[in-house]
């Protein structure tokens, strides 16, 4: 039995005892199960028994959490791409965390930060991806799939897990080298509200617009009134107008 409170927890805990020399690059935690496993702000990642993917990668930056910015999007690329190779074809990004399928919520992606904002921190890079959820789940309050309703035929959960791993293990250096650029061409393929109508919804802040993609941050682009702008950070919430 591999049963954890959150993957995310497991591999902070790690970075916390190893040393400044040690490498933590590319130290990973995979469980069966999670008793609090958790999305962003505090909600909560619906973790039953080898029911999906609980995962959790360590990378460290060494010029802070500037560095690090987007690094939620190229990790949904990676991740999409990577079901590609499995044959999913009907997955979409949305930003700035989420994987859909057919318009549900298939996967989220939770990065959390060690460290001091100016020195080397250490980006702990979780993801849920839901394989075969039991048909009487309760406790999640959107519409979810799982990769069992995506795919017709058989896939392996090891097989997928070891893709993701290299697939993150090549582009992580891609990305500390180049940012965001090289991945951009991917995300706006799967874009889920690509020139769509959306709401960004911040607390008590609403504001409509047309979805026109994302800059080389990550930074969601919003038109309104012909104009163009970025909308940063964590505490946005993107929903179809
Ligand atoms: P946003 O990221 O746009 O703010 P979100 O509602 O998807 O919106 P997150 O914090 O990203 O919020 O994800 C947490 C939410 O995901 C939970 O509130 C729940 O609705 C949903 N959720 C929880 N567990 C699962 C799961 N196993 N599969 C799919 N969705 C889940
Ligand atoms: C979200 O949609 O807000 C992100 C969900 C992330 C869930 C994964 S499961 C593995 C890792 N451990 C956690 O507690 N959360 C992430």
């Amino acid at each position: 039995e591999n049963i954890v409170s959150s993957t995310n927890d497991i591999l902070k805990q790690q970075s916390q005892e190893l040393s400044q020399e040690q490498s933590k690059n590319g130290m990973v935690c995979l469980a069966e199960a999670q008793t609090d496993g958790r999305g962003r702000r505090g909600r909560k990642w619906v973790s039953p028994y080898g029911a999906s993917l609980y995962f959790s990668m360590l990378w460290q930056f060494d010029n802070g959490y500037q560095a690090m910015s987007g690094l939620s999007i190229m990790v949904g690329v990676v991740l999409n791409n990577t079901l590609a190779q499995f044959g999913v074809t009907s997955s979409r990004l949305k930003w700035p965390n989420d994987v859909y399928g057919n318009n549900k919520k298939l996967a989220g992606i939770l990065i959390e930060v060690e460290g001091q904002a100016d020195a080397s921190v250490s980006a702990i890079i979780g993801i849920g991806l839901n394989l075969r959820l039991p048909n009487d789940l309760q406790g999640i309050d959107q519409a979810f799939t799982d990769l069992s309703d995506l795919l017709e035929k058989p896939f392996s959960r090891n097989e997928l897990s070891k893709k993701l791993i290299e697939n993150l293990w090549l582009a992580l250096p891609v990305f500390e080298a180049q940012g965001l650029n090289p991945f951009i061409e991917d995300w706006d393929e799967a874009d889920l509200y690509k020139n769509q109508e959306v709401v960004l919804i911040s607390g008590d802040k609403r504001v409509k617009g047309v979805a026109r993609g994302i800059d080389n941050s990550g930074a969601l682009l919003l038109e309104t009134d012909q104009k163009i702008k970025p909308y940063y950070g964590g505490e946005i919430s993107v929903r179809p107008a």
